[in-house]
């Protein structure tokens, strides 16, 4: 048998595991994306569910730094500050309501990298407050794969095959080549890498060049390969080409035609 004293308490932790569900505020979704392109709009959105509690406010932090406010209780239900790094897109600023409160950001840039955090607070009597955070990285992704110039459709045995393979993006990319599926080494090739800084506002983002000088050693063709690998944003994109090595060993006959046709 139960006795008086143990069937209290029991009725006791009951009443208080129902008193903190519905005090509790559930944040159930928060989108912050680990990376985002300087050239983006981004958009953050915290999804929350407030059982018995009315929403009293949703905030937007970067850095600890308060940047926007939804209060639907209040008459102003929107505010904003100044935040360095922080720019809300003009054209569609927010989209805030019950269940789901987000902001879009514009003008991104290296100061945009930082700690965001989505933190809802329930009205009186409880006030219960809830947050998630994430930190966000600008970048810039490559916008297009990987360009190889220089190459002729067809060499000659020994000719040296010279091409370059360009990509840009913060942080840069490793760019390899790859010749019918061997990977390029300096030991096969000579291999020179050019960089330039194109900023995009204040990011550093690099345009670098591998270029490669390749002795052509065999008959048939050569299929080419240049792969831009961004391992931190576990980013990698190639191109390929196909060339034809000749077959017909004239080749001062096949210069005279070649060097005719082009001029
Ligand atoms: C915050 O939300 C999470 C996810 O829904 C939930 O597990 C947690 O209990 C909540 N905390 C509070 C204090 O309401
Ligand atoms: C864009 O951001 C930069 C750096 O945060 C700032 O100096 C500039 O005024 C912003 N431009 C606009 C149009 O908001
Ligand atoms: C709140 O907004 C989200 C997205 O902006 C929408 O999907 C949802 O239906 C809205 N909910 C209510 C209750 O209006
Ligand atoms: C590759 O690019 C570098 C730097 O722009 C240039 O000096 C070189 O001539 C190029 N090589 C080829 C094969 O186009």
């Amino acid at each position: 048998m139960m006795t008086m004293e143990k069937t209290y308490q029991i009725v006791l932790i009951l009443l208080l595991y129902t008193i903190n569900l519905s005090l509790s505020v559930h944040l159930t979704d928060i989108q912050i994306p680990e990376y985002a392109d300087i050239r983006d709009i981004v958009t953050l959105s915290c999804s929350y569910r407030m059982g018995r509690n009315k929403l009293n406010s949703v905030k937007w932090y970067k850095d600890d730094r308060e940047f926007f406010r939804y209060a639907p209780l209040m008459d102003q239900q929107i505010s904003t500050w100044t935040v360095v790094g922080i720019t809300l897109y003009s054209e569609n600023p927010y989209r805030c309501n019950k269940t789901t409160c987000s902001v879009s950001l514009d003008n991104l840039s290296s100061m945009s990298s930082g700690i965001y955090r989505c933190e809802i607070s329930a009205d009186a009597p409880s006030f219960t407050i809830n947050f998630s955070d994430q930190r966000m990285t600008i970048v810039a992704l490559p916008r297009h794969d990987p360009i190889i110039q220089g190459l002729n459709p067809i060499y000659s045995m020994d000719e040296m095959l010279e091409a370059n393979c360009t990509t840009a993006s913060y942080p840069p990319a490793v760019i390899i080549w790859h010749i019918n599926g061997i990977l390029m080494t300096a030991e096969r090739a000579q291999l020179t890498q050019y960089e330039i800084q194109l900023d995009i506002r204040d990011l550093q983002v690099r345009s670098r060049t591998m270029e490669i000088q390749y002795r052509i050693a065999s008959r048939g063709q050569l299929f080419l390969k240049c792969t831009a690998d961004i391992e931190l944003l576990n980013v990698k994109r190639q191109t390929s080409e196909l060339v034809y090595i000749r077959k017909i060993e004239k080749m001062s006959n096949l210069r005279l035609i070649n060097s005719a046709y082009l001029s």
